[in-house]
């Protein structure tokens, strides 16, 4: 484990209650954890606003009968094969299916995709979860 520090800080009474009772709710065993993750994501924000190495996934459900909505999706990941490294693809049901596309590279360009395939007509669905590489959150 890296080396551990022990900080004080001053707030008010009513954050840090708010803040327990929500960390509780979300599972944190500790306020340590809690917090630590709160920076973490703190950390990860900037990654991404500053267009740094990045990792995340975008997902998206489409129904694969509407007209070329396939061949456009699939499109748009060899466009931006760069940052793509693998897609997941899950016949829900007859019609619709979820691909996870998980990608690695500079936050601008997967950002970029995300908004391609946004563009496209007929997804029902799109979401981009944006985490690290794990190498810029200590
Ligand atoms: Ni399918």
């Amino acid at each position: 484990m890296a080396n551990l520090k022990r900080i004080s800080i001053s707030l008010e009474e009513n954050l840090l209650a708010r803040f327990d009772r929500q960390a509780d709710r979300q599972g944190y065993p500790t306020r340590s954890e809690a917090i630590k993750a709160l920076m973490r994501q703190n950390l990860v924000e900037q990654e991404w606003s500053g267009n740094q190495e990045v990792a995340g996934a975008i997902s998206i459900v489409y129904n694969h009968h509407r007209r070329g909505l396939t061949n456009k999706v699939t499109d748009m990941q060899h466009r931006f094969g760069s940052v793509v490294v693998s897609t997941q693809h899950v016949h829900l049901d007859h019609s619709y299916c979820l691909e996870i596309v998980i990608v690695r590279g500079k936050a601008g360009r997967i950002q970029k995709l995300a908004a391609a395939l946004r563009s496209v007509k007929g997804i029902k669905h799109n979401t981009l979860a944006m985490t690290t590489t794990g190498r810029g959150t200590g």
